[in-house]
């Protein structure tokens, strides 16, 4: 599938966006190990939420869809596979499965994946879990692990990755004694704070996380998912192209995940933030993007782990502002659904864009008139998207090939563009 895109201006208009994608799934995978039924209000229905939905439901899981984006999810009770589970494309179902299932000393379970999973790093996440006792065959998909009983460890995380912290945290909840994990940035905290809501001990500082196992099972909850944060990001984007103005509503702005809406303010585009409030321990607002002029900045650092799924649509937004945006210390981008920093940078340089690849990161000078050529998502949801973005901006037609893996994390993303104003067709 592709879509065809024609250059847009005036783009106006108020979005709810679908539940965030991170808190979803670390809400089902706790509700799964809860004792009794838990109910997730704002669920994601997408690709990769319903590969993990697959996955436990194999378990034995039973989940009851209430009006579509309510899941109550009746927990404790879980049972080894028939079959291999098949995580998909999604790298935190099986690396949340992995630290959950690790635990349970009656259970097998062989985890594979997509083709695309399959290249993704995994050892950062097997590692440690064998550290805490975990029997895992494989170093690479398809696993089989069985379950054991598991030691707390204090773990040093090479790389900041909130999929690893919240595989670790699941094990550590089944572990003997504490475990603490330490990570050289702030990745998202959504499991810290799924727990402390439910009443877990845990404890958060400079980018340590400890946890106290308790011997009783996780109690079941009730939690309002917020507006996925990543998802909205391709709609400030477009609320750059002239006299835009979009409103996402009820959207998370979490800290650990505002990085590219600092970024935006930091590069001169209005953003107001407004109606600040919190639900189920995570902080919500409604969010207004309104076009102007850019300037080039420099993302480096903690700033790149608060952004780090925002990349593929910040290129995007860099070809538009003045002077040279550049990206330092984001090697991680390589290992995404696809190499975000060459793939980006390959498509965007057919576009017209003037962008410079480096191995842990691109430079891209602005700004740059874009003119509508034949691009490719590289089955990547967030290239797809952002380079959805990037035709709106383009002078005449851009067409964006294998478009389908947008359905991974926003569904709606083509409906909501044309609602706001987009032309996008779908075609074969
Ligand atoms: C996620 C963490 C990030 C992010 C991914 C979702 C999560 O991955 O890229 O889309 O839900 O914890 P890493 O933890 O591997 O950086």
């Amino acid at each position: 599938m592709k879509w065809i895109i024609h250059p847009a201006t005036q783009l106006r208009g108020v979005v709810t966006l679908p539940g965030d994608k991170s808190i979803s799934h670390r809400a089902l995978i706790h509700a799964t190990l809860a004792a009794g039924t838990s109910r997730l209000a704002g669920f994601l229905r997408a690709g990769v939420t319903e590969a993990m939905l697959r996955c436990l439901r194999a378990l034995g899981v039973q989940v009851e869809i209430d009006h579509d984006t309510a899941l109550l999810v009746h927990g404790g009770r879980l049972h080894s596979p028939a079959s291999a589970l098949d995580c998909g494309n999604s790298g935190a179902t099986i690396r949340m499965l992995m630290g959950a299932l690790a635990g349970r000393p009656d259970m097998t379970a062989t985890l594979t994946g997509s083709a695309g999973l399959r290249r993704r790093p995994m050892g950062r996440v097997i590692e440690p879990l064998r550290q805490m006792g975990a029997e895992i065959a494989e170093d690479t998909l398809p696993i089989t692990m069985r379950g054991h009983s598991l030691r707390g460890i204090d773990y040093t995380l090479p790389v900041a990755s909130a999929q690893v912290k919240a595989a670790l945290l699941l094990a550590a909840l089944q572990a003997d004694r504490p475990t603490t994990i330490r990570e050289p940035g702030p990745s998202r905290d959504h499991s810290e704070r799924l727990l402390r809501a439910i009443g877990i001990p845990i404890v958060t500082s400079n980018h340590t996380t400890t946890l106290v196992p308790s011997s009783e099972p996780l109690p079941p909850f009730e939690i309002n998912i917020p507006g996925d944060v990543s998802s909205a990001a391709f709609l400030f984007a477009t609320a750059l192209t002239p006299g835009s103005e979009v409103t996402a509503q009820a959207v998370g702005v979490n800290p650990t995940r505002t990085g590219f809406l600092d970024a935006l303010a930091a590069m001169g585009a209005h953003v107001d933030i407004a109606n600040r409030r919190e639900a189920s321990g995570e902080p919500m607002a409604d969010v207004t993007l309104r076009s102007s002029e850019l300037r080039a900045i420099t993302i480096d650092g903690d700033d790149v782990v608060r952004m780090i799924d925002e990349f593929p649509v910040l290129a995007v937004v860099a070809t538009q502002a003045e002077g040279q945006t550049i990206v330092r210390n984001a090697a991680e981008l390589r290992v995404k659904e696809s190499d975000r920093i060459g793939a980006q940078a390959a498509e965007l340089r057919k576009l017209g864009a003037r962008i410079e690849e480096h191995s842990d990161g691109f430079v891209v000078d602005g700004p740059a008139r874009l003119r509508g050529a034949t691009v490719d998502s590289h089955g990547d949801h967030r290239l797809a998207m952002s380079l959805a973005v990037a035709g709106l901006i383009a002078e005449g037609e851009t067409t964006v090939l294998n478009v389908e893996a947008y359905r991974e994390s926003f569904p709606g993303f083509d409906t909501v563009l044309r609602a706001l104003g987009a032309r996008i067709v779908d075609a074969d």
